[in-house]
């Protein structure tokens, strides 16, 4: 087991009608918040007009910036810190999923800069002296954004997809109300299941001893497994939608991280590509990269594999056998598990490959080159 540090200042509360003490918790805060949100999903379903009243009753004033699309862009993000310090904010409160929440994160540093929220990705090392405080409303089970101190945007134009995190992007309070994903499609309900399994994976495949990060990695598959589809046949079902909120919450929020240097976070980067070329959803590009990754490199992780089918699926199971009901899981919650089922043929291949190698796609244990790309990209064709 290595040496390791936990750490998560994220307060959640977590429930039915949990955002009722949000009016409180924003005046302990400050006067004004700028609210982040998407496309409209949250004025649709009535989470936004819930925020807004519980700010109104405790004299919070705010201001709106919407607009925030799905593998979100940092201009919009840079638009949102120039509304923010025109406004005077005192906090940033984000109501919607990952791209949402991740535009938000950048908006908390970007608040304390006089430079493009896109510095912070540059890989550069510049880091922010400050961040406004930020309270999450999550709709979406998927990113574990919602507790973690990362966040991850595009600039479409030089085809860059790229993370960052800080102890400073941690949000204060994030509210999980189960009800709130009610309204989630069936389509997002599954690429949302796919994203938390995948960082999951990504976890369970850091190399170093860490057995009871392993057996809670095995049981966060198992529980996904069991709660996702019921989440898509009966998208009401409390107990489904709140299973898999905390299921995302706990995936990366650090529990998994314990006893190990970090996870691999080869297929991430790997899907960022994808996302950044071809606009598909992240958990979308997650199951279709996945099950080609443990193929290509099934000889090294072949115990793992066949640990993980035991503990999911009963004793005598192999790895292959593991392989097989993951992509057939996928076929059932219906998220692809090929590129072709995304329409993205093999006329696309070189410029998938010239992408990865631009982006200097690696794996933490399980390095990438020209080769294994391939070859991965031909297992997922
Ligand atoms: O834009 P609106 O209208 O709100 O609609 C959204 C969007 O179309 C919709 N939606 C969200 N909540 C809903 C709802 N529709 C109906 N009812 C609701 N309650 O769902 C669509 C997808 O939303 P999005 O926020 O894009 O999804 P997700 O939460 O999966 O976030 C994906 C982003 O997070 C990044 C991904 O790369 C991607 O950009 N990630 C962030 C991570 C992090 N910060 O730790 C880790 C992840 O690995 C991931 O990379
Ligand atoms: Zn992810």
């Amino acid at each position: 087991m290595e040496n390791f540090s936990a750490y998560n200042p994220t307060r959640i509360q977590f429930g039915r009608d949990c955002t009722k003490s949000i009016g409180t918790d924003a005046a302990f805060l400050g006067k004004k918040a700028l609210i982040i949100i998407g496309k409209g999903s949250v004025k649709k379903n009535g989470v936004l007009d819930q925020v807004t009243a519980h700010l109104k009753a405790a004299n919070v004033a705010y201001e709106l910036f919407e607009g925030i699309k799905s593998n979100p862009e940092y201009q919009d993000a840079d638009a949102a810190v120039a509304q923010a310090k025109a406004f005077g904010a005192e906090m940033i409160i984000a109501v919607g999923g990952g791209s949402v929440i991740d535009t938000a994160k950048a908006v908390c540093a970007g608040f304390y800069s006089d430079h493009s929220v896109w510095e912070f990705y540059s890989g550069k090392g510049i880091k922010p002296k400050a961040a406004l405080p930020l309270l999450v409303v999550l709709t979406l089970a998927a990113t574990g954004t919602e507790m973690n101190r990362f966040t991850v945007l595009q600039d479409t134009a030089n085809k860059h997809k790229r993370g960052w995190g800080n102890e400073l992007l941690y949000p204060y309070i994030s509210y999980l109300d189960p009800v709130y994903t009610f309204s989630v499609p069936a389509g997002y309900t599954a690429y949302g299941i796919a994203d938390l399994m995948a960082h999951t994976f990504e976890l369970y495949f850091g190399v170093d001893a860490a057995p009871l990060s392993d057996h809670l990695a095995t049981d966060i598959i198992k529980l996904a497994m069991e709660y996702g589809p019921q989440a898509i046949t009966h998208p009401e079902d409390y107990d489904a939608r709140a299973n898999l909120l905390w299921l995302s919450t706990v995936a990366l929020n650090g529990t998994l991280n314990a006893g190990k240097r970090n996870g691999d976070f080869g297929v991430h980067a790997y899907e960022h590509v994808l996302s950044v070329l071809f606009d598909i959803p992240h958990g979308a590009g997650l199951s279709i990269i996945y099950p080609a990754w443990m193929k290509h490199f099934y000889g090294e992780i072949e115990a793992k594999m066949d640990f993980m089918a035991e503990r999911t699926l009963g004793s005598g199971k192999t790895g292959k056998d593991f392989i097989a009901a993951l992509e057939a899981f996928y076929d059932t919650i219906g998220t692809p598990k090929q590129l072709s089922q995304w329409k993205i043929g093999a006329e696309q291949h070189p410029l998938i490959v010239e992408t990865l190698i631009e982006n200097k796609v690696r794996g933490s244990y399980f390095d990438m080159q020209k080769a294994d790309y391939e070859s991965i990209l031909a297992l997922m064709a």
